[in-house]
């Protein structure tokens, strides 16, 4: 495994039933990056992001988190991983039962030993972080508009401080300013963590933004990858399809 890389991939397959997602996948997330992986809806992204949390077990190939084999890892060797890593989730995915505060500081309660003072106290500082008043704390999530329940996500995502994060379609169910606030929040996140960052998404605006790489998964394999700048250059007719949204092209949608 090369020093310099945070996460490292190689021939990851991932089937269900005889639906083969994940095809031999090979990718590197070097150290302090922030990768962005695109593909269409159904392509596989989000199994991507649960094989590397250990959350699905593949069925052949090997993942790297620094330096360490996550696949085949047990349930204490898989707290001591997702003690790493922050995610927000692609809905938000907060506890309508819980208070704001409660979301962010879920990790913080369950496994970092805060006590609920000093939880409350992180909470609010992480949510001004993120643009949000502390009289935000106490409402329920389902009080929020959509791009606040967002910045809650983003809250609780950052709020255990995570070397690794990850992104599941960030900007989904936005509108295209609300989409740039969040992509805006989380390079100032990730750049204030010095985080590694792993984000996937559809979105070609939110992709161009975040990211200092970027990987286009198809068919269960990457397909290209290189910088923003080389992505507008390539002739690569996958990647080509895929930034222009046409449906001429060697990418067919399956019905
Ligand atoms: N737990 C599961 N059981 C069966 N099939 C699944 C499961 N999770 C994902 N899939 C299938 O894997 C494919 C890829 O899903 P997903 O990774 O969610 O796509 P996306 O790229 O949109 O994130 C889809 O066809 C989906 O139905
Ligand atoms: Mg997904």
């Amino acid at each position: 495994m090369s020093e310099e890389n945070k996460i490292e991939i190689r021939n990851l397959h991932k089937s269900f039933g005889k639906k083969i997602v994940l095809d031999g996948i090979d990718l590197d997330i070097r150290k302090g990056e922030s990768l962005v992986v695109i593909g269409g809806s159904g392509t596989g992204k989000s199994v991507l992001i649960k094989c590397i949390q250990g959350l699905l077990r593949p069925e052949e190939g090997s993942i790297l988190v620094d330096g360490e084999e996550v696949v085949g890892i047990d349930e204490e060797q898989k707290e001591k991983l997702h003690s790493k890593m922050g995610m927000l989730f692609q809905g938000g995915a907060l506890f309508d039962s819980l208070s704001v505060w409660e979301n962010v500081a879920f990790d913080l309660l369950e496994n970092k030993g805060y006590d609920k003072r000093s939880a409350k106290n992180e909470a609010i500082r992480v949510l001004r972080q993120v643009g949000l008043a502390p009289d935000v704390a106490d409402l329920s999530p389902s009080e929020l508009s959509g791009g606040m329940q967002k910045r809650v996500g983003l809250a609780r995502a950052i709020a255990s401080k995570p070397e690794i994060i990850f992104f599941d379609e960030p900007t989904t169910g936005l509108d295209p300013i609300m989409s740039d606030v969040i992509n805006d929040l989380i390079i100032e996140s990730v750049k204030g963590l010095g985080a590694t960052a792993l984000t996937i998404t559809h979105d070609m605006a939110s992709a161009r933004k975040i990211a200092d790489r970027v990987a286009m998964l198809y068919k269960g394999k990457i397909v290209w990858q290189g910088t923003v700048k080389e992505m507008d250059k390539t002739t690569n007719e996958y990647v080509v399809q895929f930034i222009n949204g046409s449906s001429q092209g060697p990418i067919k949608v399956e019905v």
